[in-house]
């Protein structure tokens, strides 16, 4: 499980094992990423085991926009239960180039040329369909191929906040149904919702809800036999802890981060099952699907860097940039780093470790659990797979190599 005591007992590890681990790295280039598949299969065990395992004919559809590295879709392609969730036509070839033949293809605005390759996937891929357009463009290309294609909807409730931007207003599901359903070549069997950001299951119990009135309703209910899946999409966090000040100088370094805990993946799974059954199941047995990104590849990626410079005892400018992960993320998030050149367990505080951009917010954070600081040092931080690599710029510098690990690291 992923949360903030989960990051501290990961330290410990790491620190408990510093020389073996200092050894492994070397082989290592820095600036890097190590992608961890043996971290990546424990989150892939844990969600099947905490999640999937309680809420009966379900499925997970990892959402490749968390992390794409191929080698990581890979390992999740051949995993039971678990299928690839592609929004883009860049997504979906990397989902087609795996063994996966349980793809969505998720995304407002889908052009024509990426529903063509859809549609000549039809037996790997299911369209979630985001609007009358799309519904209207893929007809026609479908009546074009004389190929028939599995589709979802992707719809808004109440309860999506500015989440509108995606699918249709759950109020026209049946007129899109009806619409659908008389096309010769779309098979609509689903509907998807999605939300993101969430630190408990009340968004996931009011959609449900809502879901379930909706298509019990006199308008839906000539169709609710023809639905097979229903699709709730990701945005499990099980912490959520964040600065909220903008620093105004060298010397502005944060006393502590904001905390939100989260909660376990098995108190998600358990009341979004039973609502399931609650509201569903008595007129619906059909599928359900879950989209879950960062809680699968937030292990499976650690970073790894240099010290390149140290101009005080305040200042240490790291061998990379933040645009290794496109974004100024540790500037208010906290993530633990290791000097696995010289662990301890006592936190090295009030020091800044800058990566090595031309910006002052080019951040790696504000403390390491080190002995000391010396040029060459290798500077660790576990379990930063999400929302990194997939971000990643060519700004200033370029980009560096992903590494494999051969073994599991701790
Ligand atoms: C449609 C959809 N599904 C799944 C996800 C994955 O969300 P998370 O990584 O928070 O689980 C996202 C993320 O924005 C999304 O837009």
């Amino acid at each position: 499980m992923y949360d903030l005591s989960m990051m501290d007992e990961t330290v410990r590890k790491i620190i408990g094992n510093g020389k073996k681990i200092n050894k492994t790295l070397q082989r290592y280039q820095t600036p890097t990423y190590l992608f961890d598949k043996f971290a990546l299969k424990e989150s892939i065990e844990d969600f099947r085991t905490e999640f999937l395992k309680h809420i009966p004919n379900s499925f997970a559809f990892y959402a490749i926009k968390s992390n794409h590295y191929q080698p990581l879709l890979k390992v999740v392609a051949k995993e039971k239960q678990f299928g690839l969730d592609a929004s883009s036509k860049k997504e979906l070839i990397l989902a087609l180039q795996t063994s996966s033949n349980k793809i969505l293809f998720t995304g407002p605005a889908k052009t024509e040329e990426e529903l063509k390759l859809a549609i000549e996937n039809d037996k790997r891929v299911i369209i979630q369909i985001d609007s009358f357009r799309e519904l209207k463009l893929l007809n026609a290309l479908t009546k074009k191929n004389k190929k028939k294609v599995r589709a979802g909807v992707r719809i808004h409730t109440r309860f999506h906040g500015t989440w509108t931007k995606f699918g249709i207003d759950i109020k026209d599901l049946a007129r899109f149904w009806k619409d659908a359903s008389s096309y010769p070549f779309i098979d609509i069997q689903g509907i998807q919702s999605h939300t993101s950001f969430n630190t408990g299951t009340k968004k996931y119990l009011s959609i449900v809800k809502e879901i379930s009135l909706y298509l019990k309703s006199p308008g839906f209910r000539p169709f609710i036999k023809s639905v097979k899946f229903i699709d709730l999409g990701g945005g499990f966090l099980t912490y959520k802890a964040e600065g909220d000040y903008l620093r105004k100088s060298i010397n502005d370094i944060p006393k502590s981060f904001k905390y939100e805990k989260g909660i376990p993946l098995s108190d998600y799974a358990k009341p979004i099952g039973k609502a399931i059954s609650k509201y569903l199941r008595p007129s619906l047995q059909c599928d359900i699907f879950f989209e879950p990104g960062r809680i699968i590849s937030q292990k499976s990626m650690h970073i790894l860097l240099e010290i390149a410079d140290i101009k005080s005892n305040k200042v240490v400018i790291l061998d990379g940039g933040n645009n290794i992960i496109g974004w100024e993320k540790y500037e208010e998030t906290y993530v633990p780093s290791v000097n696995i050149t010289r662990p301890s367990e006592q936190k090295l505080k009030n020091i800044i470790l800058y990566g090595n951009l031309c910006t002052p917010s080019d951040i790696w954070g504000y403390f390491c659990f080190s002995k000391k600081m010396s040029v060459g040092d290798r500077i660790l931080l576990p379990y930063q797979g999400a929302y990194t690599y997939t971000y990643r710029q060519e700004f200033i510098k370029g980009l560096p190599k992903a590494y494999d690990l051969h073994k599991k690291l701790f």
